[in-house]
């Protein structure tokens, strides 16, 4: 019993995760419609590790399709990466982000059901606290209505919750991601968006490597050391250890952890940390403040490293010097 289903495995944290779970021996079936990565990553994950993952392009909200997937193998668990992640895209686009991301939540939670699968880590984050104060700690009341994306989150965690409650011998992790960057160290996977990306990071390198003219900082009067917003970034991989942990040490019931490294950085941090770490220059331009986002947001990650064993080892250096190994791999434009 050691083949996990890991939904979204192709995308950016999905994949990282795979490389780590192939590594540590696990067999990993990866289902993705591709709607935000690219099938060439299912070679550069084999690339890494040797192994290669078992792939389905199938839409997770594709009940009989995944009904199909689950009869086909015997999982030990489910690892839901699947769904859109964009906060600005998610206030223009509401419907569109409650579909996909409840649909697919119910989907996974629905054949875990059906076929006994008794683990699921689900991909939670950040953005519930909202307009919290940070740091950000398990403990407090969630406010995802900065956002429809937070609210999907928010909303997800609540369906998992009612399931495991009603599910004995059924376990529930839901991991709060930070902020995710950097790249696989060996520059074979890493975050490539389809289209132009949301994300601050895979903007700051593809202006580096000179396929955007120069980077939009949303906002520079939020009350934060240079008035750009301040988030808590964390090495991917960092966070793909927190799910092999998560994964090895948790049994039967709710748990639910925030993957952070507890400190808060600025947008301009970012681009001055990236340009000496990598030494390009990265050109940039003041815009107005995103709709949805807030000032800052950085974890209290003490639950983690108590019951997991689990901290994210990798610096802001590393986080840069990995992306850029990363970037310099891609085709020009
Ligand atoms: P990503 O977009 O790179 O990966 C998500 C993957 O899911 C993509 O490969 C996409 O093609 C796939 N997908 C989306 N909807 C699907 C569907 N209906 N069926 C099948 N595949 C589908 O994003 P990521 O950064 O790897 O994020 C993974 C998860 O972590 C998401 O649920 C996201 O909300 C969550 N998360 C991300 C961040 C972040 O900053 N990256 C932070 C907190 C939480
Ligand atoms: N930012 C810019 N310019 C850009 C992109 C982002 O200035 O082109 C700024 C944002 O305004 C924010 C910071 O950079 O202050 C980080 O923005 P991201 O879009 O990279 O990340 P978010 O914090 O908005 O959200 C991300 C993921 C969510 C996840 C959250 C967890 O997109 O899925 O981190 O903290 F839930």
């Amino acid at each position: 019993m050691n083949k996990i289903l890991v939904t979204g495995g192709t995308g950016y944290i999905g994949s990282h995760t795979a490389v780590v779970l192939l590594q540590a021996g696990y067999e990993v079936v990866i289902v993705d419609n591709l709607c935000n990565s690219h099938a060439k990553v299912i070679d550069n994950i084999e690339q890494i590790t040797s192994k290669r993952p078992t792939f389905y392009k199938v839409d997770v909200t594709d009940s009989a399709r995944m009904e199909a997937v689950f009869e086909k193998h015997n999982f030990a668990a489910v690892i839901h990466f699947a769904g859109y992640k964009a906060v600005g895209v998610s206030v223009e686009q509401p419907l569109k982000y409650y579909k996909n991301n409840l649909n697919a939540t119910l989907v996974v939670a629905k054949m875990c059901h059906k076929f006994k699968v008794n683990k699921i880590v689900f991909s939670s984050s950040a953005t519930v606290y909202g307009d919290n104060v940070s740091p950000m700690s398990e403990t407090m009341d969630l406010l995802p209505t900065t956002n429809p994306y937070a609210e999907t989150k928010a909303m997800g965690e609540r369906i998992l919750t009612d399931f495991v409650n009603s599910s004995p011998g059924m376990s529930v992790v839901l991991l709060r991601y930070f902020n995710p960057v950097g790249s696989h160290e060996s520059g074979l996977i890493g975050e490539l968006p389809q289209g132009i990306p949301n994300n601050l990071m895979p903007y700051v390198w593809q202006v580096a490597i000179g396929w955007r003219e120069s980077l939009n900082i949303f906002g520079d009067d939020y009350p934060t050391i240079d008035g750009t917003g301040v988030r808590d970034y964390i090495h991917v991989c960092d966070l793909a250890d927190g799910h092999l942990a998560a994964l090895q040490k948790l049994g039967v019931g709710l748990h639910t952890y925030n993957l952070g490294t507890g400190q808060g950085v600025s947008v301009l941090q970012i681009v001055k940390t990236f340009e000496k770490a990598v030494g390009v220059k990265v050109p940039y331009k003041i815009e107005p403040r995103r709709a949805g986002d807030i000032a800052i947001c950085y974890a209290d990650s003490s639950k983690a490293m108590q019951d997991l064993h689990w901290k994210a080892k990798r610096t802001m250096e590393q986080i840069c010097i990995d992306t850029w190994r990363f970037a310099s791999t891609q085709p020009s434009l």
